[in-house]
């Protein structure tokens, strides 16, 4: 899997919308540090996100409120370095946006900056408008993130299926609609009915990426951790898990205790 630079052709904003166009779907996953990163980038994926889930699965958070602009430039730093070919997309974490379209336009451009990122992502609609705007207006792409939005939890009490109901499926499919004329490359759909994402996708020329939102989408994205079963606890009905790696992890590391507890390792060859 070892890559040579220069055989890569950059996924770009503009490739995404071309892909949708050509009706290949896009892949999409998380990633946090260097080592992954080079993982993901080497399988081909088309989008790597340094989401801010990196509060729970990296730091063990709850919820993804506590996790700091430095940190998500750290993170996103770190993966850039093991990238040669994906679009890499970093949250702006809660509380680095909200207040005024001023301060979300310095988050976006030390992100940009800072860690070399290719785009930043904002979860919600019309409210944010003015900071989508403005970091737009600065030429730097934004992906847009509706449906179940992790940093707005305590707003709304579960982390049940969002727009069940007509009127918020209606705002949800207005907020699509602004958010593709404002000028976002692609929006991220989280946990609604299947059918409403798909209607979304169709309505849209710009590519929408779901998660727990059906087939009838652009693209998927999934939390590193959950594809390779490192998170045991996490179980909705949308997550496959490719692998059981927190098993088969930590069968490796048991038995690397025994063999050190057995005298085993290292041996004769193991040593200079
Ligand atoms: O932070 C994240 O990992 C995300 C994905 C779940 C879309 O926003």
């Amino acid at each position: 899997m070892s890559i040579a630079k220069k055989e890569y052709k950059r996924v770009t904003v503009k490739s995404l919308v071309d892909m949708k166009q050509l009706g290949e779907k896009i892949s999409m996953l998380t990633a946090y540090d260097y080592s992954m990163a080079k993982i993901v980038d080497a399988a081909n994926v088309d989008v790597i996100l340094v989401g801010d889930s990196a509060s729970n699965v990296m730091a063990g958070h709850e919820t993804t409120l506590p996790i700091t602009l430095d940190q998500m430039i750290y993170h996103a730093s770190s993966v850039i370095r093991g990238v040669y070919r994906a679009l890499v997309v970093v949250d702006i974490p809660f509380g680095s946006y909200q207040s005024d379209p001023k301060e979300a336009l310095r988050s976006a451009i030390r992100i940009m900056k800072e860690s070399g990122a290719h785009a930043v992502k904002l979860e919600g609609g019309v409210e944010i408008k003015e900071s989508i705007k403005r970091i737009l207006n600065a030429g730097i792409p934004v992906m847009g993130h509706l449906g179940l939005t992790p940093q707005s939890i305590y707003k709304f009490g579960t982390y049940t299926v969002r727009a069940k109901e007509e009127e918020e499926a209606r705002k949800l499919k207005q907020d699509a609609l602004l958010l593709e004329k404002y000028g976002c490359f692609a929006i991220v759909l989280e946990k609604i009915p299947a059918k409403l994402a798909k209607e979304v996708a169709e309505s849209l020329t710009i590519p929408v990426i779901g998660i727990g939102a059906g087939n009838g989408v652009d693209g998927q994205v999934l939390v590193f951790h959950d594809l390779l079963g490192i998170t045991q606890e996490f179980n909705p009905r949308f997550l496959r898990r490719y692998m059981n790696l927190y098993e088969d992890m930590g069968k490796a590391i048991s038995q690397y205790v025994q063999d050190v507890k057995d005298k085993d390792f290292p041996n004769d060859e193991e040593q200079y």
